[in-house]
């Protein structure tokens, strides 16, 4: 998320993107079997009139986690309470949350390996046998309290399973990897979009949009708001396949959705680092850019598309980066 000046009132973006939120497991488009096990899971749950079991959800940013986690809530007709992992700061706040919630309730923990390990130390047991272990008093007159919670479900998604303690994954007794997305299903979620903005579109614009996208639900909404400001505003709202290509040409959006942070990032490595190998540290002082931007933001679908491989003395770009990047090898002659 891009920082936000604070205010109280929703800005409007925000309401238009919301609306854009799948409800129902039914309009939820792609990722089949996610849905097909949900489904199962959430139905039983339902008909045992039982908590559901703890569902874990990675993958890259943008695919769907959090819809993911208000879609389950709202077919199973229960409350969801939304937090994150850097948010809990202490085991207090976890308490106070989920001593707060009702029989079935969901609570969805957002970038969950982020969590603080005190506090994760928490959730074993509430996840485990629904109860906390609250300490009272100081020092001395300190004892510990044990209080029963409701049987809840936790929701956790990260983008970064391999940071998650084991303790804390072999809790969760549903886990699902979100996958991204191919151009039909992106062009579905487009189309969508432009229904319920009531646009104008033609096929092959739609199609365009979702090809661009880098397999991510996220950026297909992204560039069809772009677009529909140039339609908007040069060709009565109409968004033709020729506006696209204005609209994304201008936004150095190129033919694949690589943008000109991944030209950064690719040129680096060619004409910095010979191509590779280089240290994630390195590359990203390179071009300015924080390491973990690198690895959460641009790596996923760079490796995904084959332009480059993590190997163990670092990234190197792929013949397939040089070639789109229109790039020679250079001859290493010493
Ligand atoms: N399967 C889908 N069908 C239709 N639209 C989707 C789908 N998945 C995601 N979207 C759209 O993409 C947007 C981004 O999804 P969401 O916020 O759930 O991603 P996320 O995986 O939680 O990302 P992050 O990791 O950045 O939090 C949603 O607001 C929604 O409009
Ligand atoms: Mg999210």
């Amino acid at each position: 998320m891009e920082a936000k000046i604070l205010t109280n009132e929703i800005l409007e973006e925000d309401i238009e993107i919301l609306s854009l939120r799948p409800k129902l497991l039914k309009e939820y488009i792609g990722q089949k079997k996610v849905k097909e096990m949900m489904d199962i899971f959430i139905r039983a749950a339902k008909n045992r009139n039982e908590a559901l079991d703890h569902v874990l959800l990675y993958g890259p940013a943008g695919l769907g986690k959090t819809t993911l986690a208000n879609i389950i809530a709202n077919e199973i007709g229960v409350n969801i309470k939304v937090t994150s992992g850097p948010s809990i700061e202490r085991s207090g706040d976890l308490a106070v949350i989920l001593t707060s919630l009702e029989p079935g309730d969901i609570l969805f923990i957002d970038e969950i390996h982020r969590l603080p390990r005190i506090v994760e130390e928490i959730l074993y047991p509430a996840m485990e046998d629904f109860v906390i272990d609250i300490i009272v008093g100081r020092d001395t007159t300190s004892k510990s309290i044990r209080v029963d919670l409701p049987p809840f479900t936790l929701v956790g998604a990260t983008t970064r399973f391999g940071d998650l303690s084991s303790p804390l994954r072999d809790r969760f007794g549903v886990v699902h990897k979100l996958e991204y997305y191919n151009t039909d299903e992106l062009t579905q979620i487009c189309k969508r979009t432009a229904r319920i903005f009531e646009c104008e579109t033609h096929e092959d614009a739609l199609f365009e949009i979702a090809r661009r996208s880098r397999g991510t639900p996220r950026i297909t909404n992204r560039l069809f708001r772009r677009v529909r400001d140039f339609a908007d505003v040069l060709n009565d709202g109409i968004i033709s396949i020729e506006i696209c290509k204005l609209a994304l040409g201008k936004l150095h959006i190129d033919e694949i959705g690589l943008d000109s942070k991944d030209y950064a990032y690719l040129l680096g490595i060619i004409e910095k680092f010979d191509g590779g190998p280089v240290g994630v540290e390195s590359l990203a002082a390179s071009i300015g850019e924080e390491p973990t931007t690198i690895e959460d933001v641009y790596e996923p679908y760079l490796l995904q598309i084959g332009f480059i491989k993590r190997t163990q003395r670092g990234r190197v770009a792929t013949e397939k980066a040089y070639k789109h990047l229109n790039k020679t090898h250079n001859l290493r002659l010493f």
